[in-house]
């Protein structure tokens, strides 16, 4: 459906000119890219942003820079001609990623948390849809994540808000999405979850009959009503029989 979630080291470098009112900003980021537990789909990013654009970028899959603008273009097709500067970059690949991935996996990878999630139903601000869904997920890591809404299995994009991650201050995040709609009978609403943790996307679907709150409620209410019932049976089969001299 979409890109996997993976986590990626990120190195920067800023270069910053000012000249009276005129600023420029040149930054050249790095980036190790891991996919999976086996280094297979590692990539070395080495991207040239100048004033917040994008102009070049070398992609070690590619094996060579790409220019997004006329002044990239220009440059890539200078550095492509130089065998060695090709080469300083893409052995990157090996020295820089695939060399500190037993320290980034450790850091990192080794110590992912699924996510706890939760659906409820909430109160929705005002005005366009009567209701509103959320699905929270708490204390996973890392903060890579992807939630997304379902309506009879495709994805809604209208009508939905979330939080950024949110940092616990304890190395997990948390992160709440919500979903305004008006209710169709028969319809089927899924919260999906996508992390890392997880081997396949986790789907969660709202029962609209009742919350899980109100089940528990209704369930711990019975029980004790039905237990109730008994020892009072109990009792006054004790007193009868008591009264009447059997005992
Ligand atoms: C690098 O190139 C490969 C092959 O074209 C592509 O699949 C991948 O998304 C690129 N990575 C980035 C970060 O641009």
């Amino acid at each position: 459906m979409s890109m996997p979630i993976a986590f990626y080291i990120c190195l920067t470098l800023f270069l910053s000119i000012f000249s009276g009112t005129d600023g420029y900003f040149e930054q050249r980021v790095t980036q190790c890219r891991y996919s999976s537990k086996d280094l297979h789909g590692i990539e070395f990013i080495d991207s040239y942003v100048f004033n917040k654009v994008e102009d070049i970028r070398f992609n070690s899959t590619v094996g060579r820079f790409v220019g997004y603008t006329e002044h990239g273009v220009k440059n890539a097709e200078a550095w492509n001609s130089d065998a060695g500067f090709l080469g300083q970059e893409q052995v990157q690949l090996e020295s820089y990623c695939k060399h500190n991935a037993d320290i980034y996996y450790s850091a990192i990878r080794d110590k992912t948390v699924e996510p706890h999630v939760r659906l409820s139903s909430v109160t929705p601000p005002s005005g366009r849809h009567p209701a509103m869904l959320m699905c929270s997920a708490y204390d996973f890591y890392p903060k890579q994540i992807r939630v997304t809404w379902l309506r009879d299995g495709r994805e809604v994009k209208s009508d939905v808000t979330s939080t950024e991650e949110l940092a616990n201050g304890d190395w997990y995040y948390q992160i709440h999405s919500h979903l305004e709609y008006t209710p169709k009978s028969g319809e089927k609403i899924s919260c999906m979850v996508e992390h890392i943790s997880l081997t396949e996307p986790m789907m969660y679907h709202w029962d609209p009959s009742l919350p899980e709150a109100e089940r528990n409620k209704i369930a711990i209410g019975a029980s004790g009503l039905v237990l109730g019932t008994i020892l009072a049976l109990a009792g006054l089969i004790y007193y009868k029989k008591k009264s009447s001299g059997v005992l």
